[in-house]
């Protein structure tokens, strides 16, 4: 592929590509949220809104406080009309493929023993870091029906930042995490008991055909291994330092009817507490898909 800043051989793209990225992107998380009037049906200065959003920082925070923040059907046409339709569906996602992640009451139950349906914070990771590689995790949305009294902040950072970062320190860490046998995951269940072979893989890839750069990680030590040579290990600790230093982190709080969609950026749970009669409810989708937007006639 022409051009591409990913290219470890190419540094004069790199740098054009990466001065331009960090100058553009947003230091405070109230620059990623757009207020929609209606997500089920976008003007088209709400799609500029919310691509110009997207184009900086691989994500976008949509707020509309106004409409009945538990129906799903809101953020499925949203996600929709933005090119996520290839929705990832399993076992503990409801009828319509979101997942309602919410902690379990029920001791002992399927959902509980995940950490998703739990009150734990979950660390650094971009979701599906545990699928084959045709089952990709391109685009992900979260909608908040319902906040937590108290926690449950999303952190966020757009993995192309975190790639900078990395490549800035060192660029054969970079080339380390691109091996194919970077990160295996052993056969297991997943956070979502689903039951899976195991699974080997780079932590970033460019794709072939958009040349876009994809990311899968998680910050977790069990049920992880990490290749063993030197290198690979610097990375891997080098990585983790980077995302434990905020210094690009955005920090959100979603109030009921606001959402997250991105291309699968990096992200964080904080802890959180709640009551049974006001529980932390949001809506998870998993796409196949990137996020698109409709041409501008010029
Ligand atoms: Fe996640």
């Amino acid at each position: 592929m022409a051009n591409s800043p990913f290219d470890l051989a190419c540094e004069t793209d790199y740098r054009a590509w990466r001065d331009a990225k960090l100058a553009a992107y947003p230091r405070n998380v109230d620059e990623l949220v757009v207020a929609l009037a209606n997500p089920r049906q976008l003007t088209p200065q709400e799609f500029s809104a919310l691509e110009s959003r997207c184009t900086r920082a691989n994500m976008v925070i949509y707020s509309a406080p106004h409409l009945p923040a538990a129906d799903k059907s809101l953020p499925h046409q949203l996600a929709r009309q933005l090119g996520l339709s290839r929705l990832e569906g399993n076992y503990l996602a409801d009828e319509d493929g979101l997942s309602s992640i919410t902690p379990a009451d029920d001791e002992g139950s399927v959902r509980g023993e995940f950490i998703p349906y739990t009150h734990k914070p979950i660390n650094w990771h971009t979701d599906g870091y545990y699928n084959t590689p045709d089952r990709r995790i391109l685009g992900m949305t979260l909608h908040c029906a319902q906040d937590a009294e108290s926690g449950g902040e999303n952190a966020l950072l757009d993995h192309e930042i975190a790639y900078i970062q990395l490549r800035d320190t060192r660029p054969e860490y970079v080339a380390a995490l691109m091996q194919p046998d970077a990160m295996t995951i052993p056969a297991r269940m997943d956070d979502d008991n689903v039951a899976r072979a195991e699974q080997s893989g780079p932590v970033f890839s460019v794709d072939a055909e958009q040349g876009f750069l994809y990311m899968r990680y998680t910050a977790r030590t069990r049920s992880i291994v990490w290749k063993g040579d030197a290198t690979t290990q610097a990375a891997v600790r080098t990585l983790a330092d980077i995302l434990a230093h905020p210094e690009y982190t955005l920090t959100a709080r979603l109030r009921p009817g606001m959402g997250l969609i991105c291309n699968n950026v990096l992200h964080t749970r904080s802890a959180f507490s709640d009551a049974p009669e006001h529980r932390r409810l949001l809506y998870r989708g998993r796409y196949y898909d990137r996020l698109a937007f409709p041409a501008r006639t010029a």
